[in-house]
């Protein structure tokens, strides 16, 4: 399994790259727009910093062409560039073509499993189910990763299941133990997955003794 961080953000990118443990990243116009600043330059930065990793750019077109169009530039800035893409009619569209032209996608905003099998018929790379927004509305959103990595296995689907709007590190849990290929997850869950009380006060505690010995031997 892999994690990568859903993040627009630079410094919180800089600090889990540091950290070895993520991947990819991916981007919404959410996400961007909340950093204030230009969607190109930031994307070309993430690029950088992640590369080789993949870097998931939304496109912003409503119409399969403008889509189209879009998916070709954004490629065009870096090679580890996929194109998010939402599970619209016009998004089945343009990832007819983005495939035909070998650009790589992540189908986003899937919430049933009628909305993954498209995603991955259509040869997408990465399929992306909201677990988090399916939870908020009363539904199972780790019912929903499970049923479609069980599906894709059943009929040898290449499209690789990102568990995404993952809100709390439980989420993780759950991603990895149905079989989700990978969790995007926010810095805020990365940061919560590895922080226990007992691993903080065990390494308080180690300290201690070894400061007391230290000082005990000091004395002689
Ligand atoms: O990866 C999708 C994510 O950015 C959406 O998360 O918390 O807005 O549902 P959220």
């Amino acid at each position: 399994m892999e994690l990568f961080l859903d993040t627009a953000n630079l410094d919180e990118i800089r600090e889990a790259l540091s950290l070895g443990v993520i991947s990819g990243v991916t981007t919404n116009p959410t996400l961007i727009a909340k950093e204030r600043v230009d969607y190109k330059e930031r994307i070309l930065k993430i690029c950088e910093l992640v590369s080789p990793g993949p870097v998931s750019v939304e496109v912003l077109s409503q119409d399969a062409e403008g889509m189209y169009k879009e998916a070709m530039e954004y490629a065009s800035w870096a090679p580890n560039v996929v194109i998010k893409v939402p599970v619209v009619k016009e998004g089945l569209k343009a990832l007819k073509l983005m495939h035909a032209a070998k650009i790589k996608t992540n189908v986003t905003l899937v919430f049933s499993l009628n909305q993954a099998l498209l995603a991955a018929i259509s040869g997408a790379t990465y399929a992306s189910p909201f677990v988090g927004r399916l939870d908020d509305v009363g539904h199972d959103g780790m019912e929903l990763i499970s049923q479609i990595v069980a599906v894709y296995g059943l009929h040898d689907f290449p499209t690789k299941v990102i568990a995404a709007s993952i809100r709390h590190p439980l989420h993780v849990v759950q991603a990895a133990s149905v079989g989700a290929h990978i969790a995007t997850i926010p810095f805020s869950v990365l940061e919560g997955m590895l922080k226990h009380p007992l691993t903080d006060i065990g390494v308080k505690r180690f300290l201690d003794d070894w400061q007391k010995v230290k000082e005990l031997l000091e004395k002689k």
